[in-house]
């Protein structure tokens, strides 16, 4: 079984971008951590920045019939992107929401979440801990098949 993991715009900058909010971990060590638990589970996992909305859209549309499922930090592109949006809808895929912050107890424009509504979950302000639980997020979506 394999696993689609997106990350949007800026993400590539993490451990130098504001640390205080983001943290020093870079998104390299956070792959790192996603694939040994998903080794340790026996789960495939394509790891994937851009800060491209269209090409995040592109994977999205291609994850089908390749991947069960997918996990994205749609960085900025949470609070703006009906293009992703329209792109989880339109392929169905099972797909779990995840930031590093808790972006509901920040800047009001960011407790918007333009994909919320078409995923099947949203985890938020655990930092790169996020991404773990997104792991599980989107393995129970797919063991239990909702
Ligand atoms: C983020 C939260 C977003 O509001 C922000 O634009 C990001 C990172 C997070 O992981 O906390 O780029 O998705």
């Amino acid at each position: 079984m394999k696993l689609l993991f997106l990350n949007g715009p800026n993400l590539n900058l993490l451990g130098k971008r504001e640390p205080g909010i983001y943290g020093k971990t870079t998104l390299a060590q956070i792959e790192v951590m996603v694939q040994k638990r998903a080794a340790e589970l026996g789960v495939a996992v394509d790891f994937r920045q851009s800060n491209s909305e269209g090409e995040l859209v592109t994977w999205i549309q291609q994850a089908v019939g390749e991947f069960a499922a997918v996990v994205i930090n749609a960085g900025a592109y949470t609070h703006t992107s009906i293009a992703l949006r329209d792109a989880i809808s339109a392929t169905g895929i099972p797909t779990v929401e995840i930031h590093l912050s808790n972006i509901h107890a920040r800047e009001e424009f960011r407790h918007h979440s333009m994909i919320a509504a078409v995923c099947r979950g949203q985890i938020c302000g655990f930092g790169p801990h996020s991404y773990l639980l997104g792991l599980d997020g989107a393995l129970s979506l797919i063991k239990t098949a909702i």
